[in-house]
C-alpha cells in the first residue's frame, strides 16, 4: 500500500478549554478531526507551559484517532519514555532543542512510538537532511513556538516544498504548525504538506459550552485545500 500523503487537520488542543479536554477532544473528532496534537511546553525552550505525561495519559482514552505529540521542551532525554508510556502515537521533538538529535530519535522509536522532528522559522531544511531515515513525521513551524493564535509566517512555505522534495519517496509526513487557516492551508498543501494542525482556527475561544465554531473551519480548510 502506497503512503498516505491525504489531508489530515489535526486540532491543537492548546486552544481547547483546558478544564473539558475530554469532551473538547471528542466534539472535534465527531467534526471531521483526523489527528490530535498536544502542545507541551516547559517555559524554557519556549516562552510558555501546559502540561506534562500525566495530562496526556488522562486525555488518551479519549482519542480514537491519532495522538501527535509536539515536545516543546529542553531537554528533552529524560522524558521520551514517560510520553511514550502516556500512549502518544507521534512524539516530535525540536532539533534545536539539544545536542544530540539523532539519540532521542533513536530513543523514542525504540519507546515504540513513531518520531517527528520540528523545525523553527528560523532553521533550515537542511538542518533534517541527516535524519530523514530516522523519522515519520518533519512538523515545519509557521510560527516561533509557544502560543496559539499566531500570524501564518508565510516565508516558510518555500521551505515546505525543499522537504517535499528532499523526502523523495520516503514514508515521512510533512506537518504544518502555526496559522492554520482556509486561506493559508492551501499554500501549505500545494507545496507538499499533509498534516496541518489547527489550533485557534477550529477552536475559536470555543468550547462545549459555545459549539458553534466546532468543524466549521476543519471542513472549510479541507475545502480550501481541495479548490
Ligand atoms: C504553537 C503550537 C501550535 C499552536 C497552533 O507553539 O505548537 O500547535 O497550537 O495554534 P494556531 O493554529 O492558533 O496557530
Ligand atoms: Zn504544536
Amino acid at each position: 500500500m502506497s503512503f498516505d500523503r491525504s489531508l489530515k487537520i489535526a486540532p491543537s488542543i492548546l486552544s481547547a478549554d483546558f478544564a473539558n479536554f475530554g469532551q473538547e477532544i471528542q466534539a472535534v473528532e465527531a467534526q471531521g478531526a483526523d489527528w490530535i496534537h498536544v502542545d507541551v511546553m516547559d517555559g524554557h525552550f519556549v516562552p510558555n507551559i501546559t502540561f506534562g505525561p500525566d495530562t496526556c495519559k488522562a486525555i488518551r482514552p479519549h482519542i480514537k484517532t491519532v495522538m501527535d505529540v509536539h515536545l516543546m521542551i529542553s531537554p528533552v532525554d529524560a522524558y521520551i519514555d514517560a510520553f511514550a508510556a502516556s500512549g502518544a502515537d507521534y512524539i516530535t521533538v525540536h532539533v534545536e532543542a539539544g545536542a544530540h538529535t539523532h539519540r532521542t530519535l533513536q530513543a523514542i522509536r525504540g519507546a515504540g512510538a513513531k518520531a517527528g522532528i520540528a523545525l523553527n522559522p528560523g532553521t533550515p531544511a537542511s538542518a533534517v537532511a541527516p535524519l530523514l531515515d530516522m523519522v515519520d513525521l518533519i512538523c515545519v513551524m509557521t510560527v516561533n513556538p509557544g502560543f496559539g493564535g499566531q500570524k501564518f509566517i508565510h516565508g516558510c512555505v518555500e521551505k515546505v516544498a525543499e522537504l517535499r522534495s528532499m523526502i523523495g519517496d520516503r514514508p515521512i509526513h510533512i506537518e504544518i504548525d502555526g496559522g492554520v487557516t482556509p486561506e493559508t492551508a492551501p499554500l501549505v498543501r500545494a507545496a507538499g504538506a499533509d498534516v496541518l494542525v489547527a489550533g485557534s482556527a477550529v477552536f475559536k475561544g470555543g468550547s462545549v459550552e459555545n459549539p458553534t465554531p466546532y468543524g466549521t473551519n476543519i471542513s472549510a480548510i479541507k475545502a480550501a485545500c481541495k479548490s
